[in-house]
C-alpha cells in the first residue's frame, strides 16, 4: 500500500495473470496499484472479462486491452500512474489496436477529465461500475469514449467469483465491505469509493468455501473499515436505523461474521484489514481470543498520537481512548501483534504533536508500521478548510523520525520471538534463497527456514533462532497440529 512502508515494499505495476481459458481469444493486460482492495477488484474485473473472451497476458505489446487499477490516496500514487500511462503511449505506437482503460479511485476522482488530460485513455470506470465493462467495451469498439463512474448503494460484487491473479495458491483476499462513511478530513476514499455497505454473509461464506475447496489455507477479510461490517438484508450502513425491527434484530456484525468464518472453516486461518479504532468492539477481541484460527494480528491505524490532530482529522477518538483500546487488546489477547498507519505533517501539527506521536509509539511498540507524509488531496475537507502549512522538509524529517522509531520497535518485537517455536503457513520460496521457504506466523511476521521435505501450503512449527527487524530465521521442527 505504501512506498514508505518499512516492512515490505509492495510490487507495483506488474502484470497480473491467471490460468486462461483455451477458447478465449482476446488478450488483457491488467495491473493494479494501491491497496489490497484494488487487487481484489482487479480479480473481479478479470473474472468479468474472462466471460467476455479475454485471457490475461504478461506482455503489454500483445494486449488488445490494457487496464490499470489506480490509487488516489497520495499525490505520489497518482503521479506514478500518469508516468505509467506514458509507457502505454509508447507501446501503442507499436500496437495501435490496443485500447486503454483506467479503473479505480483515480477514475472515480477525475471522471471525464481523464479522457481530456490523457489522450491514451479510451475507457474510465469507477470502482462500482465493473459490471458495466462489457457494455463499455462495445462502446469503445464502436469508436466512442466510454465512462461509467456511478457509485452504488448496493454494489458488492457478491455473486462474482473473482479469478485469483498472481496467486500463491495459499492465501487469498475476500471483500466484505465496500466504501467508507468515516470522512477523515485528509482522506479521498469516501469520495472515490462511496458510502459504506456490507456484503451478505452467505456470499462471503460461499466464496471462502470455493477457496478452501481449492486448497487455500488463509483468508484475509477486506474492507476500508471491517469493524463497521453490518449485514441487515442489504443497503447502506447509514440506513440501518431505518430498517425493520426484524432486520435490525437479525443483523450480523463483524464479530459474528468472524465467528461464523472461524467455526465454518476451523482449519483455515483468518485475517482482516483494516480496523478502525472508533469501531473496534470488545466482542471482536473476544471472538479472536476464543478462536485460534483468527490470527493474532490487528492493523489499527491511528494516524497521530495527538488528540488535537486526531480531532482535526475527524478521527472519532482521543489519544487516551486509543491507549485504553490497546490496553484491552493486550489484556484479552496477550500474544497479539499490532501495526499502525501514521501521517506526519498534517495541517497545524506542531513539534509537540509530533512528540505525542512518538510517545504513543513508545507506549504501544507496534510490530509493523505504514508511515506517510501528509499529501493534500483535492476535494477533501482538509483541502477545503485547512491550510497545508507544514513545510515538506519538516514533514519528511518527522517521517524519518517515526520510521526510525518503528524500526527499533519492529526489531524489539522480532527479537522477542528468538528461542520460541511459532506456527508458520508456508507461502512460497524465500526471495533470498531457493533453498529456503517463507511464510508468516499468526502475528503476521515473515519467517524463513530451510525447505527440507515440506511443501507450500503446509502448516509447520518453526523454532526461531535469529531475526532481523522484519524477518524471523529458524528451522522447522515438524508439522503443526493444524496440518
Ligand atoms: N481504511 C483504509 C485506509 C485507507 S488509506 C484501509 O483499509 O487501509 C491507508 C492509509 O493511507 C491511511 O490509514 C493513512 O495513514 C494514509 N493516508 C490516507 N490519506 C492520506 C493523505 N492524504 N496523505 C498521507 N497519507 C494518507
Ligand atoms: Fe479513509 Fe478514514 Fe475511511 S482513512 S478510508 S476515511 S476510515
Amino acid at each position: 500500500m505504501a512506498s514508505e512502508n518499512v516492512i515490505e515494499e509492495k510490487k507495483q505495476g506488474q502484470a497480473l495473470i491467471t490460468e486462461n481459458k483455451s477458447d478465449n481469444k482476446k488478450k488483457l493486460f491488467i495491473e493494479s496499484y494501491g491497496c489490497q482492495m484494488n487487487l481484489n477488484d482487479s480479480e473481479i474485473v478479470a473474472s468479468i472479462l474472462s466471460n467476455q473472451g479475454f485471457n490475461t497476458t504478461i506482455n503489454l505489446e500483445d494486449a488488445d486491452l490494457v487496464l490499470v487499477n489506480t490509487c488516489s490516496i497520495r499525490e505520489k500514487a497518482e503521479l506514478t500512474i500518469r508516468k505509467r500511462l506514458q509507457k502505454y503511449n509508447a507501446v501503442k505506437k507499436i500496437n495501435p489496436k490496443m485500447k486503454v482503460g483506467v479503473l479505480g479511485c483515480m477514475a472515480e476522482r477525475l471522471k471525464e477529465k481523464f479522457l481530456e488530460e490523457e489522450k491514451i485513455v479510451d475507457l474510465v470506470v469507477g470502482p462500482d461500475a465493473y459490471r458495466d465493462l462489457p457494455n463499455l467495451l462495445e462502446e469503445i469498439d464502436a469508436g466512442r469514449d466510454a465512462v461509467n463512474v456511478i457509485l452504488s448503494k448496493d454494489e458488492t460484487y457478491g455473486d462474482v467469483s473473482p479469478v485469483r491473479l498472481n496467486s500463491n495458491g495459499v492465501s487469498a483476499f475476500v471483500s466484505i465491505t465496500r466504501g467508507c462513511d468515516n470522512m477523515c478530513t485528509f482522506c479521498v476514499v469516501p469520495f472515490t469509493r462511496g458510502r459504506e455497505r456490507s456484503r451478505e454473509p452467505k456470499s462471503i461464506i460461499k466464496e471462502i468455501k470455493d477457496l478452501v475447496d481449492k486448497n487455500y489455507k488463509e483468508i484475509t477479510l477486506l474492507g476500508q473499515n471491517v469493524d463497521s461490517y453490518l449485514w441487515y438484508g442489504g443497503g447502506l450502513k447509514k440506513d440501518f436505523k431505518k430498517a425493520s425491527e426484524i432486520a435490525q434484530a437479525t443483523a450480523v456484525d463483524f464479530a459474528q461474521l468472524l465467528i461464523l468464518c472461524a467455526t465454518t472453516f476451523p482449519k483455515t486461518r483468518f485475517r482482516f484489514s483494516t480496523s478502525n479504532p472508533q469501531d473496534m468492539d470488545l466482542s471482536v477481541l473476544h471472538a479472536m481470543a476464543n478462536h485460534k484460527n483468527i490470527c493474532r494480528y490487528i492493523h489499527l491505524p491511528v494516524q497521530s498520537g495527538s488528540t488535537k490532530i486526531l480531532k482535526a482529522m475527524n478521527r472519532q477518538h482521543t489519544r487516551e481512548e486509543y491507549m485504553e483500546l490497546i490496553d484491552n487488546i493486550v489484556k484479552i489477547i496477550p500474544d497479539i501483534a499490532l501495526s499502525q498507519d501514521m501521517i506526519t505533517g498534517f495541517c497545524g501539527e506542531t513539534e509537540k504533536d509530533h512528540q505525542d506521536t512518538l510517545s504513543l509509539m513508545e507506549y504501544v511498540k507496534y510490530d509493523f508500521g505504514f508511515m506517510f507524509a501528509y499529501s493534500e488531496r483535492p476535494g477533501t475537507p482538509a483541502a477545503k478548510k485547512m491550510p497545508d502549512d507544514i513545510p515538506l522538509d519538516v514533514k519528511k524529517r518527522r517521517l524519518a523520525e517515526i520510521i526510525t522509531k518503528q524500526q527499533e520497535h519492529s526489531f524489539y518485537r522480532t527479537k522477542a520471538f528468538v528461542g520460541k517455536t511459532v506456527e508458520v503457513l508456508i507461502e512460497g520460496v524465500s526471495k533470498k534463497s531457493d533453498l529456503q521457504f517463507k511464510g508468516r506466523n499468526s502475528q503476521n511476521t515473515v519467517v524463513v527456514f530451510p525447505k527440507e521435505h515440506y511443501k507450500i501450503g503446509d502448516f509447520v512449527n518453526v523454532k526461531v533462532e535469529d531475526c532481523t527487524t522484519a524477518t524471523l530465521i529458524g528451522t522447522a521442527v515438524g508439522y503443526s497440529e493444524n496440518n
